[in-house]
């Protein structure tokens, strides 16, 4: 290997892209709109054409999106929202900054993502607590998204409005629906590393409801009401800058080929490694964007693993060693059924692979022969 390994190689990205953002980001230091600029509609329209929402919300990152929606919802304290313990923080961290309750629920071991037993047994537990649940936020952990055939009629049953957190899933589709119009509403994020980054923070909701969507669009600029200097509702600063806008528009446009590049190479890893690791699934009829290939390794010694592929200059990376409910912030948080097992299952034995469109085949060979011979290490040492 010439170059060090990226775990994920944004600057071949912006190789191919050439000199296009430049020049998106000159035209809007140029025409001066930096806030709420022409570009930030644009890429409200593009990203609505791409996978079909009726209205597209864009923001300042993906934490803010999710918790404009419990704003809009009127989320409060008392009330209890449901989301999955292996993700990342933000989903159940804007729970607490309404002052609401989140409660933590099981992964599948299968497709990490909310398992709908665990989320029946965490609707028991809010109840028996006295809290009053509201709603769900799925995940579609790791670019795959959340099993939505059995969450989805699920909330409808019991009256549960459901946020899709899809940070690391847009682009993705669920037996023929895309990603973004799935639930009241779906969130993401831009933030660099993701599928579709931009270059700084930025985020967006999609939804097909008419009054969430202007309610959100309220939201987002202080509460804003038809008059500029009469505020409605309480709001925040939660919009996506104009440069930002630009940047996207750009990546929007090959976004689709490296979704299908993501892909190819996630299949490939899958091949060449499923006789050795617990290799990442997919449910019949979704797509993932693969945000995140991650293997499981039951029973090896992990930090050894991640030491000799760093050796062999394969970068890895653990998303994520502990989930939110033994974090420090979270532990406080009630629990479906006492426990999560398959959360904390994970969390000892995941580990990701260098995953973006750019990883040439040649890069790839290596990087699964590296973790060939790192699983040979690992048993060796087992067996003595
Ligand atoms: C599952 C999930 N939700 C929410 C977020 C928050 O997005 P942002 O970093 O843009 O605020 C992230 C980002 O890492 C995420 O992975």
């Amino acid at each position: 290997m010439t170059s060090p390994i990226a775990f994920i190689d944004l600057a071949a990205q912006r190789q191919r892209l050439g000199d296009k953002i430049d020049a998106a980001v000159l035209k809007v230091l140029n025409h001066g709109g930096y806030i709420m600029g022409p570009e930030v509609k644009q890429i409200e329209a593009d990203l609505a054409h791409f996978c079909g929402a009726k209205h597209v919300v864009s923001c300042a990152n993906g934490t803010d999106a999710i918790a404009m929606v419990l704003m809009a919802q009127g989320v409060k304290p008392g009330d209890a929202v449901l989301c999955p313990s292996f993700t990342f923080a933000a989903t159940a961290e804007v729970v607490a900054w309404v002052g609401a309750t989140p409660v933590f629920v099981d992964v599948r071991a299968d497709t990490f993502n909310m398992d709908v037993l665990s989320l029946e047994a965490g609707l028991r537990k809010a109840r028996e607590i006295g809290l009053n649940p509201v709603g769900v936020i799925p995940v579609d952990l790791f670019g795959q998204p959340a099993d939505y055939d059995t969450i989805e009629p699920f909330c409808a049953g019991e009256g549960l409005w459901m946020i899709c957190d899809a940070a690391q899933g847009f682009g993705g589709t669920y037996k023929g629906r895309m990603v973004g119009t799935i639930g009241l509403a779906t969130t993401t994020s831009f933030f660099p590393a993701k599928p579709l980054g931009c270059y700084g923070d930025g985020g967006a909701i999609f939804t097909n409801n008419d009054e969430l969507a202007a309610m959100l669009r309220s939201i987002r600029i202080h509460g804003q009401g038809s008059d500029k200097y009469d505020n409605v509702r309480i709001g925040m600063n939660g919009r996506l800058d104009t440069i930002q806008a630009a940047v996207l528009i750009e990546k929007l446009k090959i976004f689709p080929d490296e979704i299908d590049a993501r892909d190819s190479i996630a299949k490939r890893y899958n091949a060449l490694l499923q006789d050795l690791a617990i290799v990442p699934e997919v449910q019949e009829g979704a797509t993932s964007v693969w945000a995140q290939y991650t293997l499981r390794l039951p029973g090896f010694d992990r930090d050894a693993f991640q030491a000799d592929l760093k050796e062999a200059g394969v970068p890895t990376a653990v998303y994520y060693p502990k989930p939110l409910h033994r974090q420090t912030a979270y532990r406080r948080y009630p629990v479906a059924g006492g426990s999560l097992p398959v959360s904390d299952r994970l969390a000892a034995e995941v580990v990701s692979l260098p995953m973006h469109p750019y990883l040439s085949e040649d890069v790839q060979d290596h990087i699964v022969g590296t973790v060939k011979k790192g699983l040979f290490n690992q048993r060796k040492a087992a067996a003595e």
